[in-house]
């Protein structure tokens, strides 16, 4: 499958990209994780160490005058598949992460690995690995094409007025010609019965999966614990399982 975590900052998308990644992992299947988020987070809702290895400057080269194209391309005899071998991080059930690359400076600083990490999800093999993908809060990324590899986008809702307002926004990649083929709802933080509900009549998208709040979640997020780890038997953790479940049969939900 190829699937890509969209929605507003905190509503989810890391905890249950993370999750869903381990869950997937378990069943024995290849699964590589596209970190794009600048900010860092994800791999602790993974289980691995906080890390911030991206892609190095040296995977590219800039580009000659005169020549077309970006300004970095990864360097010449690094193909997609290497990069990933190369500077994908290896963690627990055998997930890959690969990341885009953390700010700790200017923007600038992570121009070079930019253009690389776009190059790789353009270029890499999609039948190798499940994709699954991280991408920051807001819109930007999402209609900038930063979703591209994925053929389901998942909207990560909080089901609140101001949680419908950017899920309803986020929905119009669906009206895109290069958007993805399935764009669904995922209600987070559920503690309503009629939340799916509501999330449907005012997002206009299908609801795939209702996660309830729940406090174990909550409580991984404080010690720093991936919820698969610290909590693999919580309602949380059966809903992303729920949810893996139906992506992989291709279920209409
Ligand atoms: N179902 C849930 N129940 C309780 N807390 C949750 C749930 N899902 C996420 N959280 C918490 O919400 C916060 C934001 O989650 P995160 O995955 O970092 O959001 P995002 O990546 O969308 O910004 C974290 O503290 C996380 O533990
Ligand atoms: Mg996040």
């Amino acid at each position: 499958m190829r699937v890509a975590f969209v929605g507003k900052g905190g509503a989810g998308k890391s905890a249950l990209a993370g999750t869903l990644a381990r869950v997937l992992a378990r069943t024995g299947e290849p699964v590589l994780v596209i970190d794009s988020d600048p900010m860092p987070g994800l791999a602790l809702s993974l289980g691995f160490p906080a890390t911030d290895a991206g892609i190095p400057d040296d995977a590219t080269v800039e580009r000659a005058d005169g020549e077309d194209g970006p300004r970095y391309r990864l360097r010449p005899g690094l193909s997609a598949a290497k990069a990933i071998e190369l500077y994908a991080v290896a963690g627990p059930d055998d997930v890959r992460l690969l990341q885009f690359g953390k700010l700790r400076e200017h923007v600038g600083s992570l121009m070079r690995s930019q253009h690389a990490f776009h190059q790789i999800r353009e270029e890499l093999p999609v039948d190798r690995w499940h994709l699954v993908g991280d991408l920051p809060g807001g819109t930007r990324q999402p209609f900038f094409g930063w979703a591209q590899f994925a053929t389901v986008v998942l909207v990560v809702v909080e089901p609140s007025e101001k949680g419908m307002l950017s899920a309803r926004r986020l929905a119009r990649l669906g009206d895109d010609e290069d958007g993805p083929a399935q764009i669904l709802a995922v209600v987070n933080k559920s503690r309503h019965r009629d939340d799916a509900a509501r999330v449907e009549a005012g997002t206009g998208l299908r609801v795939a999966v209702t996660v309830p709040w729940d406090e174990a979640l909550a409580d991984a997020e404080r010690r720093g614990l991936a919820p698969i780890d610290a909590a693999p038997d919580s309602a949380a953790v059966g809903a992303v399982a729920c949810l893996v479940t139906q992506l992989q049969a291709g279920a209409q939900p």
